[in-house]
């Protein structure tokens, strides 16, 4: 199995994530869900769905979404019905009491947290109720139908369920018709507790001791099976706390895994109802530093079970973030289950008292050991273990003071798939879908980034976070959560690398493949059709080579772009390569030779484009971005600068729009005139022309200033057209003409 290709991939798909968190916002959107191509975007009935929870049933092929006081169903299937609602708001007199108990109103309402599949016809829905958490059963129907109705007059206690403050993260897994959750129970999320609750058994919890759960935030729980004895299936808690192993140094956290057996009922006279086989070891993500000391990623986000044919071995992938204040760094670590399992098996952690040092326990453990379940194994003849009601009180006393391990876990290969640092957005969500590629199996990271908080460039813009990401392998297709509304975007996009072989194998995505005529999604299967990939090496000489003989390889398919600049003023030429691995080189077309585009602090290349901080009238001409990979070039773009000098920005200036005119001339007309002559060039950027003649028809709404002004448009067009006759004799290879602006008349 390949991973480093993969992280190139996830990079691709932040991108392609955000592109449509941007269009989100920027759709004018429809209270339905809309159905472009590539992707439908939901953002509810009413427009403030403030999601707060998702449920993807693969099953039902159906999503369920909870928002503030409300819940939804789509059906996923082929046939797009209307989403179904629910309104949910909290119980009569709950809002006002919890802003009484001074909350703020934003706060006090029902926000859905918990959307679990109950049974075979419904939902466990739990919400906060405006911090007095409800939960009840949502009928769901049969598989096929899409009803959906809740019967309002059987609404539950949520408490242990979901927390109470909408903020606060929690993490539930439901099994065996009970709900297991890490969360903090009580209204001022102090009471950090894992719970069991909802079967006929009595409900279970941690104790509150600091040594057990210190100031946890949950992030993942889950069921992992060890064997085939459903008496040892162990659920496995994700969470961050505070590390006491970590000495004196303030702030320490640590990222955990703890577990519990299922079968857990607590002890006999010691740990009544309470977990008493509790324990936890730590994850470990980090990479080298200089001088020997390790960079800690010690802050959990997410976490996601990539699960296999073994269902006891799923892969764990996990990221994390520095806690630094100096320094900002999101790492993706991925565990093996025999990992953590050897850790659990491992020595447990042990300080004699308050003046010692942690070091692993070398005394004797007793018999069960503790975190070992009730099962076959300790229920044999002279050994009759089948409870931890069973359990010596001598064992739920070691569990009590021993509930961490010794050994920490280590990442696969012992370091992470992905690091990044000093990016202007955090990592936040990640789901990994496995992929059967021609030359070998890859794992595929899709990343969800938190909100862009500086610097940002305009395609990491987010208008929100994104809050949730659902992977379905069935429909080929991510669910991507954000406080506003969820997106179906589609696994592989394989159109989008271009129509030549060599772009399609340069992609490296090990979802498509050139099936002879296009760039296609890769099917594996042993009928070897035409297939091209090569997502390790991405050789196009190799892989299309039958194209590049027979001349159709021609990939200078680049359209001509304008691009106008103001002398001394900045501007940029964007050409983004389709391959991370490609190396840009950007030429200047001068009379019919090329040359390098000579580098300086004032032309500079960026990771997206040409930076010209201070644009000179010679800066003027044709330029060309060219990648080259494995001895293969393209040309991406090719964009004719020009540059407008101070005189003819001054005529601009002395331009008025007609509203200016028609209200008056007045003292104030030159200082008008001049921020709509910034509009306008703010306008003129890189493929906005369009923009600017709209907006001076806009402008120049009145015939008789028209005709005033048409001398003025045409002396700037004859100028055009003369430098562009210049160039085109000069290069001979321009096909398009720039747009001029013109006057509605012309
Ligand atoms: C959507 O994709 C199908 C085939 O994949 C294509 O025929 C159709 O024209 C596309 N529709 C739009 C609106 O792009
Ligand atoms: C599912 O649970 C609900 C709520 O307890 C119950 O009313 C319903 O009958 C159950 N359905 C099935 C198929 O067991
Ligand atoms: C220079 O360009 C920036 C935007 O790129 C614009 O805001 C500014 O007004 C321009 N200045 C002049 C003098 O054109
Ligand atoms: C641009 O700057 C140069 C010197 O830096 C100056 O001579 C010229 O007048 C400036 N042009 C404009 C349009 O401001």
């Amino acid at each position: 199995m390949y991973k480093r290709l993969v992280i190139l991939t996830s990079i691709r798909v932040i991108i392609t994530i955000l592109w449509l968190m941007l269009r989100l916002n920027v759709l004018p959107l429809s209270a339905d869900l809309l159905t472009t191509n590539r992707s439908s975007v939901f953002i509810g009935h009413h427009g403030q769905l403030a999601l707060s929870s998702v449920f993807l049933d693969e099953y039902r092929d159906r999503l369920f979404l909870g928002g503030k006081d409300v819940l939804y169903s789509l059906m996923l299937g082929p046939i797009s019905t209307e989403a179904k609602e629910i309104h949910w708001p909290p119980l009569p007199g709950n809002k006002e009491d919890c802003i009484q108990a001074g909350k703020e109103q934003t706060e006090c309402a029902n926000f859905v947290r918990l959307l679990q599949p109950y049974n075979r016809t419904h939902l466990l829905a739990c919400g906060t109720g405006a911090f007095q958490p409800m939960c009840v059963f949502i009928y769901v129907g049969h598989r096929g139908e899409h009803v959906f109705t809740m019967n309002a007059g059987n609404v539950e206690s949520g408490r242990g369920k979901v927390p109470h403050d909408p903020s606060l993260k929690f993490a539930s897994t439901f099994s065996g018709g009970e709900l297991y959750t890490g969360l903090t129970a009580d209204f001022l999320g102090r009471d950090a507790v894992i719970f069991r609750s909802m079967s006929g058994r009595s409900t279970m919890r941690t104790e509150t001791d600091q040594r057990t759960l210190h100031d946890p935030k949950f992030i993942a729980a889950h069921l992992i099976p060890d064997n085939n004895d459903r008496d040892d299936d162990k659920v496995y808690f994700f969470f961050t706390e505070k590390a006491s192993e970590a000495g004196e140094r303030e702030g320490a956290i640590h990222t955990r895994v703890g577990r519990v057996c299922a079968n857990d009922v607590g002890g006999q006279r010691v740990l009544v109802n309470k977990w008493s086989t509790f324990i936890k070891v730590r994850l470990v993500c980090s990479v080298p530093g200089p001088h020997g000391i390790d960079t800690h990623f010690n802050q959990l986000e997410d976490v996601f079970l990539l699960r296999t044919k073994d269902e006891r071995n799923p892969d764990i992938y996990a990221i994390f973030s520095t806690i630094s204040n100096v320094f900002q760094g999101f790492a993706v670590c991925v565990y093996r289950m025999a990992d953590i399992r050897e850790a659990f098996n491992g020595p447990f952690a042990h300080k004699e008292g308050p003046e010692h040092q942690w070091r692993a326990y070398e005394g004797r453990v007793p018999y069960p050991r503790p975190g070992v379940c009730p099962s076959k194994i300790t229920n044999q003849p002279g050994r009759e273990f089948g409870s931890t009601k069973d359990f010596p009180d001598s064992v739920l006393q070691f569990a009590r003071s021993h509930p961490l391990m010794w050994r920490s876990v280590q990442p696969a290969q012992r370091q992470p798939v992905l690091v990044k640092t000093n990016i202007p957005y955090k990592l936040k969500q990640i789901v990994v879908d496995r992929v059967e590629a021609e030359d070998g199996q890859y794992d595929v990271m899709f990343i969800g980034t938190g909100k862009c908080t500086s610097d940002c460039h305009f395609l990491f813009q987010l208008p929100t976070p994104i809050t949730s990401m659902d992977i379905s392998v069935k429909r080929q297709a991510l669910y991507v959560g954000s406080p506003s509304g969820v997106a179906q975007v589609k696994l592989h996009c394989c159109e989008t690398y271009g129509k030549a072989c060599a772009e399609c194998c340069l992609a490296r995505d090990p979802y498509c493949a050139w099936d002879g005529s296009s760039c296609s999604r890769f099917v594996p299967s042993n009928k070897r059709r035409y297939r091209r990939q090569d997502v390790r090496h991405g050789n196009p000489v190799l892989q299309c080579v039958d194209q590049i003989l027979s001349g159709e390889f021609s990939l200078d398919v680049t359209e001509d772009k304008v691009v106008y600049g103001t002398e001394n003023n900045s501007t940029f030429l964007e050409c983004v390569p389709r391959s991370p691995q490609a190396t840009v080189t950007w030429l200047i077309q001068r009379d019919d030779h090329k040359e390098e585009v000579k580098l300086d602090e004032r032309v500079m290349t960026t990771e997206r484009g040409l930076l010209f901080h201070h644009l000179f009238k010679q800066d003027e001409g044709v330029y060309i971005c060219r990648t080259r990979e494995h001895g293969f070039t393209q040309i991406l773009a090719r964009f004719t600068l020009e540059v407008l000098q101070g005189d003819l920005v001054n005529d601009y200036r002395s331009w008025m729009p007609c509203s200016t005119y028609s209200r008056g001339g007045s003292a104030s007309q030159i200082g008008q005139s001049r921020t709509w002559f910034k509009d306008i060039m703010q306008l003129i950027g890189p493929s906005n022309l369009p923009h600017v003649e709209e907006y001076c028809e806009r402008m120049w709404c009145n015939d008789k200033l028209k005709r005033k002004h048409k001398g003025m448009l045409e002396k700037y067009r004859q100028a055009q057209e003369s430098a562009r006759k210049a160039r085109s004799k000069s290069s001979g290879e321009r096909n398009r003409t720039p747009r001029d602006l013109r006057g509605k008349e012309e």
